[in-house]
């Protein structure tokens, strides 16, 4: 399903299916998603809150709280390797090293009793075998790539703004030369003149050196500006993938077209265009069939019930539709 052909495939995810259990309910947060990230390229993983992504994100780095979170099955190939099938000790050297993330809020995501530049060079003395003077170096040289000047190694994160404690997330991310970066709505946390600065800021590192990155966003705009191809996600399915170009010129699936309306205008102005009516299913009591007919403005008989088939629309644009949207 959605399999991209061809390309140098570095991350490919396959019917990736996670529930969260509680003895109330079961909350399908993920259903058999399968995506493929491409060497040294950025997918975005885009949808509206509650849609599935963090847990995606959870699921490759293995971090999912356990319980309630259980994975049902699938496969998360890195570089053809399962990493649901590794065990916590070599998953603990793939975090961090080959795969690392950018959460949401720098707060959470540094120590605050903690040097900035130590919580850098901490990284690197676990995965790579350097002395303490060494990794002191490589973490002065990751602060001044950010855009902090080495002479602030010694402060603490209370002692930056939420942007510049953001560079320093981003430097920790990267210190070890990641393979994998996973950004997961890596500025919305961030004043909007501070936004562009730090994807800039992303972009650029990234393609120093070449890591290939899965950046979550539900802003149609940061997508537009930083990504290669792009996969849609509603109520925990991957309802269109494709390149940029196909999403943005030829978006085919009613979803997708509805999430047009919400990019922001240049004037700052974040109006919707044309909202989506209605809102995303309750991921604990889903709609049979296509889930999202209950809001699609094009839904027929057929779309409420039974699998919806996934369509190759054009070469490596994939959608999953049963209307005018999945003909070719
Ligand atoms: N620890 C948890 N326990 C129970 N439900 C969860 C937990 N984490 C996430 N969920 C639920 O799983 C669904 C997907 O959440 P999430 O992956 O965070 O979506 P997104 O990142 O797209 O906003 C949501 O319905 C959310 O409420
Ligand atoms: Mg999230």
């Amino acid at each position: 399903m959605m399999k991209s052909d061809g390309g140098d495939i570095f991350l490919s995810v396959r019917n990736l299916t996670v529930e969260y259990v509680t003895k109330q309910e079961t909350v399908q947060a993920v259903n058999s998603v399968s995506f493929d990230l491409h060497k040294g390229k950025t997918l975005g993983l885009v949808g509206e809150t509650g849609a599935g992504k963090t847990t995606i994100a959870g699921a490759i780095l293995g971090v999912l709280p356990v319980p309630p979170a259980v994975t049902r099955g699938g496969e998360i190939l890195l570089d053809g390797e399962d990493l649901m099938r590794l065990d916590e000790a070599t998953m603990c050297k793939v975090r961090g090293k080959r795969v690392t993330v950018i959460f949401q809020d720098p707060m959470t995501a540094l120590n605050p009793v903690m040097t900035i530049g130590r919580q850098i060079a901490e990284v690197i003395e676990l995965h790579d075998a350097v002395s303490r003077k060494e990794a002191r170096v490589r973490a002065e040289r990751m602060l001044e790539m950010v855009g902090i000047p080495a002479a602030r190694y010694d402060e603490y994160p209370n002692q930056f703004s939420g942007g510049m404690r953001q560079r320093v997330v981003i430097a920790v991310a990267l210190a070890c030369n990641p393979e994998l970066l996973l950004a997961d709505e890596p500025t919305t946390a961030l004043d909007v003149t501070i936004q562009a600065q730090v994807l800039d800021l992303i972009r650029e590192l990234n393609s120093a050196k070449k890591t290939s990155m899965i950046l979550i966003t539900h802003d149609m705009g940061v997508v537009m500006e930083m990504c290669d191809d792009v996969a849609v996600i509603y109520a925990g399915e991957i309802i269109e993938t494709g390149t940029l170009e196909n999403i943005f010129e030829h978006p085919a699936h009613p979803y997708t077209i509805g999430l047009f309306g919400s990019i922001p205008k240049i004037n700052g102005d974040s109006e919707r265009l044309s909202p989506i009516a209605g809102l995303p299913p309750n991921p604990a009591d889903l709609p049979k069939g296509c889930k999202f007919h209950p809001r699609c403005p094009q839904a027929a008989e057929a779309c409420k019930s039974g699998e919806i088939p996934v369509r190759e629309i054009s070469a490596g644009h994939f959608c999953k539709c049963r209307g005018k949207a999945g003909e070719a």
